[in-house]
């Protein structure tokens, strides 16, 4: 809910409306962006622009309002007025961003003491604070007519998960969180993923509505390798789940868990020569798709770890050579396998992402950084060091950047999903004993013992 509180003069008294979101008529916002075109000069000859036409998508948080400018005027001349209009648009008005049950923290009494209508502004302030202020924002662009984005709300600061949202997934996407317009969504079936961002900014979040996500929708088609290097905690409740073939938690699992994932591309790799197919979306038999899904990589580097001789010093720089170089291979080869790395990281460096492994990525996710300079190792520009809200990500794709408010899945959601896919499973130094059966041809057969 939108609560407006009008504080003009000019509208003749104390005006206090509880609209409905978009409850705010658009022929307002038009006659004001007139007002304020003409205000500022963006007229020519005694012309100023004319309104084409208004629209409101459905599903959407902006009104957008399409103008024919004079002629002599440009898309710049109209952006450098930008906070004009966004200050103008907000003119006279304070709103807030409202449950159902901030309502009842408004204190009556203290409402009516009021005297004057300067205080009423004030007097909200202090019953919600400024986290529930929104602003109308703006956005413009040109296509021959100049084509204004009215935003009725910033983007919020916190967004719990809905699960009516996977409703709207299309195959092997997740529903990341929302920009100012509206759901968003990034597909991780054509490539490898990076997700960088300083310690509790919602990497591991994210990771969780991820593997949820492809549990919910794409239960018989996805299998994870679980790489958790930060504590060895977040994933364990994963686990047991069936679609999970593989879980490290320190670099000696890592290198054997990655070592799984090059036979398993090999294995691949012979499959589809066989089949005379070059990529996965050509297979036409049933095939999973395999995420290797690896929280704080840093820590496969044998420098953080605090190992005393020489002769484990030794052993931990070779396997991290070999993860790293295995790592390499499978962001240039495996994608087109169905194999995806999800690498997250907190120490974006050129040391920890790999140039190569960074080229081969499609998508990436950054979450608050330390510097620009981190900012730009991901994301090739910077901007991440300005972000200063918790889930509050920077996405970017070959379909462009946008910023986003991740959304937060609690326990409960998470648990919801996974309980129907737990499964006992076989510990591996049981494996041969309680099946009797021999591993298959690659020696990859996942050994499960289904509860009776
Ligand atoms: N999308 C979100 N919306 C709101 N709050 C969030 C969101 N994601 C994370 N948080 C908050 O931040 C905390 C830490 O999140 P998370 O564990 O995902 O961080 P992280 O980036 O993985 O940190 P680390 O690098 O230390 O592992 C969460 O417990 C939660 O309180
Ligand atoms: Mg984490």
């Amino acid at each position: 809910m939108i609560l407006e509180v009008v504080s003009s003069s000019i509208i003749g008294g104390i005006y206090l409306a509880a609209k409905l979101k978009g409850g705010e008529s658009p022929t307002n916002d038009h006659q004001k962006i007139k007002m304020i075109a003409d205000a500022v000069g963006l007229k020519k000859n005694g012309q100023s622009i004319r309104i084409h036409r208004k629209y409101h998508p459905k599903n959407k948080h902006y009104t957008e309002y399409i103008y024919q400018i004079p002629l002599g005027l440009s898309l710049e001349d109209f952006q450098e007025k930008h906070q004009k209009f966004e200050d103008g648009l907000n003119n006279k008005q304070t709103r807030y961003l409202l449950s159902f049950k901030d309502l009842k923290k408004i204190d009556w009494k203290e409402l009516r003491k009021i005297n004057s209508l300067k205080e009423l502004p004030e007097q909200f302030k202090r019953m919600f604070g400024e986290k529930q202020l929104i602003r109308k924002s703006v956005e413009m662009s040109f296509d021959g007519m100049l084509k204004i984005k009215v935003y009725d709300r910033a983007m919020p600061t916190y967004l719990p998960f809905r699960e009516s949202v996977w409703e709207q997934c299309k195959k092997w996407h997740v529903p990341i969180g929302e920009t100012k317009d509206g759901v968003h969504f990034i597909r991780l079936d054509d490539g490898h993923a990076v997700i960088a961002g300083t310690t509790r900014y919602g990497k591991t979040t994210f990771l969780h509505l991820l593997i949820t996500t492809f549990l919910k929708l794409h239960p018989d088609e996805v299998e994870f390798s679980l790489i958790d290097l930060k504590s060895g905690l977040s994933f364990q409740r994963y686990k047991d789940c069936k679609q999970v073939i593989n879980m490290a938690e320190d670099l000696s699992s890592a290198h054997s868990c990655l070592n799984d994932i090059l036979q398993e591309m090999k294995h691949r790799k012979a499959w589809f020569k066989k089949l005379g197919v070059e990529k996965i979306q050509d297979v036409k038999q049933p095939i999973t798709r395999h995420y290797i899904i690896i929280d704080e990589a840093s820590n496969l580097d044998y420098r953080r770890m605090e190992l005393k001789s020489k002769k484990d010093i030794e052993a931990a720089k070779f396997m991290y050579e070999q993860c790293k170089s295995w790592m390499k291979m499978i962001a240039c080869e495996a994608a087109s396998l169905g194999i995806y790395l999800i690498f997250s990281t907190q120490y974006p460096t050129a040391e920890i992402l790999d140039s190569q492994v960074k080229a081969n990525t499609i998508t990436k996710i950054c979450y608050r950084l330390d510097t620009g300079t981190q900012s730009y190792v991901v994301l090739d520009h910077t901007g991440a060091e300005e972000i200063t809200i918790k889930g509050r990500a920077i996405v970017r794709t070959p379909d462009g950047t946008v910023q986003v408010q991740s959304y937060f899945l609690d326990d409960q959601q998470i648990e919801k999903v996974i309980t129907p896919h737990i499964i006992i499973k076989a510990r591996k130094d049981d494996e041969d004993e309680t099946t009797g059966e021999d591993p298959g041809e690659t020696g990859e057969d996942t050994l499960i013992i289904e509860p009776v």
